[in-house]
Parts: C-alpha cells; sequence; structure tokens
C-alpha cells in the first residue's frame, strides 16, 4: 500500500473543470505533485504541459499526465470525470451516465489509495458523493463532494454587490442539494455579526421580501445562465476546489457547505446533501448545527427527499 504524499494531489477528469480546478491548485502553492487522469489520456497530457509552463511564475512543482496507479499516494483526490449540463438540462438530467462513469473509476482509485480523501466534484453532486462513498468502501468523511460551496460563493458575491459590502465579509450559506431544490438560509445570514435585514436597512433597502427572493432565484439560476451563453462553468468552482482542498491540506478546520452522508441530522438520514461542516486534514471533522428557522428545515427537509428518490432510482 502506497503512503500518502501530504503534498500530492490527483484530478481525475481533465475538461473544462478538472483542467480549470489543476490550473487553479498550481497557482495555490499547496502541493509539490499533481497528476492529471482522463480516459482521453492526449487531453491530460496536454492540460499537464501546459499548466506546467505557468510554472516559471509559481511555486515549483510536478505535474504529469499518468493513471490510477499515480494516484495510489494522494493526499487528496479530486473526481471531476463525467458529462456536464446541456443547455436546458439540469444536473440530476446526468444521473445515469455519470453514475456509470463513477462505477468504473471510483473502484479503481480506491485499489490504489486506501488513505486519501476523494473530494467529488462532477454532478449531480450529491448523488455522486453517495455512490462514491459506497462504491469506495471508504469512512464516510473522506469522501465528500464540493456540495454548495460554490452556490454560497454566489449568494456572498450576489449580497455582497447588493449591500456594496466585501463578500468576504458577508457570512451566509446556501444549505442541501447542489441544485433546483436548494435552500439560501436567510435566518442565519449576516455581515460581520449584523443580521442581514439590518445591514440592508444600513445601505438603503428596505424591501426585503423582494430582494430575497431575486437574490436566491439567480444565485439557484447562475450556472442555467452561464451555460446558456458559454457552454459551460469552470472558473468559479475552480476556485471552490482549491479553497476546499487549502482547508484540508492546511488543517484549517474552516466551515464549509460541502456535501456529506446525513444521519438523523434535522430528520435526515442516508442521502448526502449539503450543511456546513468543519473541514480540516481529517476531512470532515464535525458538523456545525447552523439555527434554521421552521420554513427552511420544511425545505431541508423536501431537498433531502429529492435526491432520496433519485438514489431509489439509479443506485
Ligand atoms: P467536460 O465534458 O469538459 O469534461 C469531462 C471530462 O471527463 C472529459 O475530459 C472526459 O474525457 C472525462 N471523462 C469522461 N469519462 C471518464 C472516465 N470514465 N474516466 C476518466 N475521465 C473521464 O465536462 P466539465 O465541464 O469539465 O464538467 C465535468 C463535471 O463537473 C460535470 O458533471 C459537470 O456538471 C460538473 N460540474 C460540477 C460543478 C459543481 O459545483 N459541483 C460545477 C461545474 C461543473
Ligand atoms: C454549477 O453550478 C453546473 O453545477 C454546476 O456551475
Amino acid at each position: 500500500m502506497a503512503t500518502l504524499n501530504e503534498r500530492k494531489v490527483a484530478v481525475v477528469g481533465c475538461g473544462f473543470v478538472g483542467s480549470a480546478s489543476a490550473f487553479a491548485l498550481m497557482e495555490s502553492g499547496l502541493f509539490s505533485e499533481m497528476v492529471l487522469i482522463d480516459v482521453n489520456k492526449e487531453k491530460a497530457e496536454g492540460e499537464a504541459l501546459d499548466i506546467s509552463h505557468g510554472l516559471p511564475f509559481a511555486k515549483p512543482m510536478q505535474i504529469y499526465a499518468g493513471d490510477y496507479k499515480d494516484a495510489g499516494d494522494a493526499a487528496v483526490v479530486v473526481v471531476t470525470a463525467g458529462a456536464g449540463q446541456k443547455p436546458g438540462e439540469t444536473r440530476l438530467d446526468l444521473v445515469k451516465k455519470n453514475v456509470g462513469i463513477f462505477k468504473s473509476i471510483i473502484p479503481e482509485i480506491a485499489k490504489y489509495n486506501k488513505e486519501g480523501i476523494l473530494l467529488i466534484v462532477a454532478n449531480p453532486v450529491d448523488i455522486l458523493t453517495y455512490a462514491a462513498v459506497k462504491f469506495s468502501g471508504f469512512p464516510e468523511n473522506r469522501v465528500f463532494g464540493s456540495g454548495t460551496v460554490l452556490d454560497t460563493a454566489r449568494f456572498k458575491y450576489l449580497l455582497g454587490e447588493h449591500l456594496s459590502v466585501d463578500s468576504r465579509s458577508v457570512h451566509a450559506f446556501i444549505i442541501g442539494e447542489h441544485g433546483d431544490s436548494e435552500i439560501a438560509a436567510w435566518s442565519s445570514a449576516n455581515v460581520s455579526g449584523i443580521s442581514i435585514h439590518d445591514f440592508c436597512e444600513m445601505r438603503g433597502h428596505f424591501e426585503h421580501e423582494k430582494a430575497m427572493k431575486e437574490i436566491a432565484e439567480n444565485v439557484k439560476n447562475s450556472a442555467y445562465e452561464i451555460i446558456e451563453k458559454k457552454g459551460a462553468t469552470y472558473y468559479g468552482i475552480a476556485m471552490s476546489v482549491r479553497r476546499i482542498c487549502e482547508a484540508i491540506i492546511r488543517d484549517e478546520k474552516s466551515v464549509l457547505p460541502i456535501s456529506s452522508m446525513q444521519h438523523g441530522e434535522n430528520g435526515i438520514d442516508g442521502v448526502a446533501l449539503s450543511m456546513p461542516v468543519i473541514i480540516g486534514r481529517g476531512g470532515v471533522e464535525g458538523s456545525v448545527p447552523i439555527r434554521l428557522s421552521e420554513q427552511e428545515k420544511e425545505a431541508l427537509l423536501k431537498s433531502s427527499e429529492t435526491l432520496k428518490a433519485v438514489i431509489n432510482e439509479s443506485l
């Protein structure tokens, strides 16, 4: 069994998302070795070369195309392999095809890598995270999905624009499915400790209901708009992958809304979805039970039922 290299990452799938993530990871300086794996080996080789040519402007590291054996000692394996949505398709429409791909790649990863963390990015990410837990046999704390980290970034960005404030000072989460049933957790949203409504009024905004509806819809529909306009989304998710890897490798104990297996929290069981958790070198190290209104709890339960129905049909 290969001993883990704490400074090594593997990226499986080198399409738009995999290559943008690999580029963001190269720039991060977090790793000294990165292996790129794709069923299309030439694509992985091309991306490895192209990204390597940026190294004189970054920090030294080895970047190369390889196979699953080369991922055996990676501390983190980022899985982006799978079809993306075409205009008009939902994430859940991808389930059949991508569960099929996961049936072949997850056991290959687990054959060579026994101790690493699996970070699932391909869609539908909550269903594929559940599938990866089952197909890998890894402990659940070491298999999680990027979940609503991206949606939460979109939420913070839009709130920052609305309130003319640095989006890093906005503390707010999108929870549940990374998809159409996701929930904006307004009841815990704040700007540096000031409740979101109070901050809105400080900035001259008083039509709370209207603004909340518009912002949450805008977050939910961001991917549809981008896919309609440019065919795929990849920069936002690449930064999300980088942020999650940073929390893991630097053992930051950061609170991030990743997708992980639920066991009774908020009445939800046997499904992977996003709630804020503590992320460190041990992967998912603890849950963070943010305050939710009754309405938000109900919507979360509904989101979990949507996902459970898909799991029952497809796995
Ligand atoms: P893409 O089509 O550009 O790339 C997919 C890559 O996977 C291709 O290079 C393909 O050769 C590779 N691949 C397919 N089957 C494979 C296999 N069996 N083994 C190894 N590699 C394989 O797609 P894109 O745009 O990169 O999207 C990838 C996935 O990421 C999609 O499912 C998409 O929906 C998802 N995504 C997830 C986001 C999130 O927030 N979780 C954000 C954006 C996209
Ligand atoms: C996104 O939200 C399509 O899941 C992808 O950008």
